[in-house]
């Protein structure tokens, strides 16, 4: 393992339970990391998984069951037009936005940051302290955790991933963004995945996974499944602030981020 790949690992707080597994070490230069994949599952209907030696053929991917009675109503587009703007319009228009509570205590809305034509999309939750103060999603201390995640997977921000959140304007106190909060950004989001077009959609946490998913979402339930967002596919993990306090699923999360990149391995090799 190279002394940088190691200070990654470290930082994540797995490089001690990856060695604890008996991991063959990895070189830099090698292109998967060692620790165990999951094997891709089809999200719900399908009840049991599918055999570690038979992937699941994406195009088999269905959309997770909607639970009317639970799922949190997402609210049509507060204006018309977000679906047709470019880029510059629709970044002019989150900036501008008042269409929730949430515009009110901002000092700027965070549109998102990134390449624009990633194959990966990561979406948070919703700017903290730092990033309403600097405009650029995950600065602060989650945005470092975030930073070593996706190192760890031989990612890197703005080359080939975009990052965004479900919500662009800061919470007051850094609280959870609330439905309606959620859905009225909502057209946001869905604008940014019809311009980027990502191969996959990493959702960091809850209320991510719930807007994307448009349906009640517990971590621990969703992870190591595929879901999917207007037919590309969706993984669900923990969000970097929730590892942060809780160290013990890091595991987990890399477990994740493997699983993550084992799809889209297997997404770009299915395209060809
Ligand atoms: N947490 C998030 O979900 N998004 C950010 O941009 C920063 C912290």
């Amino acid at each position: 393992m190279t002394r940088r790949r190691d200070a990654i690992l470290r930082e994540m707080g797995l490089a001690p339970l990856w060695r604890l597994r008996g991991a063959e070490p990895v070189e830099e230069a090698q292109p998967e990391p060692s620790a165990p994949v999951p094997e891709p599952v089809v999200a719900a209907p399908v009840s049991a998984p599918a055999p570690a030696s038979r992937p699941v053929p994406l195009a088999r991917f269905v959309p997770p069951d909607a639970e009317p009675a639970e799922a949190p109503a997402r609210r049509p587009a507060p204006v018309g037009d977000i679906a047709g703007l470019g880029w510059d319009d629709l970044e002019a228009r989150i900036r501008e936005c008042d269409a929730c509570a949430l515009c009110k205590r901002r000092k700027q809305a965070v549109p998102g940051v990134g390449d624009r034509q990633a194959d990966w999309l990561f979406v948070g939750e919703g700017p903290g302290a730092e990033e309403d103060e600097r405009g650029e999603p995950f600065v602060g201390q989650a945005g470092r955790l975030l930073d070593n995640m996706l190192a760890s997977i031989g990612l890197a921000r703005g080359n080939d991933v975009y990052i965004g959140n479900a919500v662009k304007c800061r919470p007051p106190n850094n609280r959870t963004p609330e439905t309606d909060e959620l859905a009225a950004c909502f057209p946001y989001l869905e604008r940014q995945i019809a311009l980027i077009k990502p191969r996959l959609i990493v959702a960091l946490g809850r209320p991510a996974a719930q807007a994307l998913l448009n349906q009640e979402v517990r971590i621990a339930a969703a992870r190591g499944k595929l879901f999917e967002f207007g037919g590309i596919p969706v993984v669900v993990t923990y969000h970097p602030a929730y590892l942060l306090r809780n160290l013990a699923d890091k595991a987990k999360a890399w477990e994740d981020l493997c699983f993550a990149r084992a799809t889209m391995k297997r997404l770009k090799a299915d395209a060809v």
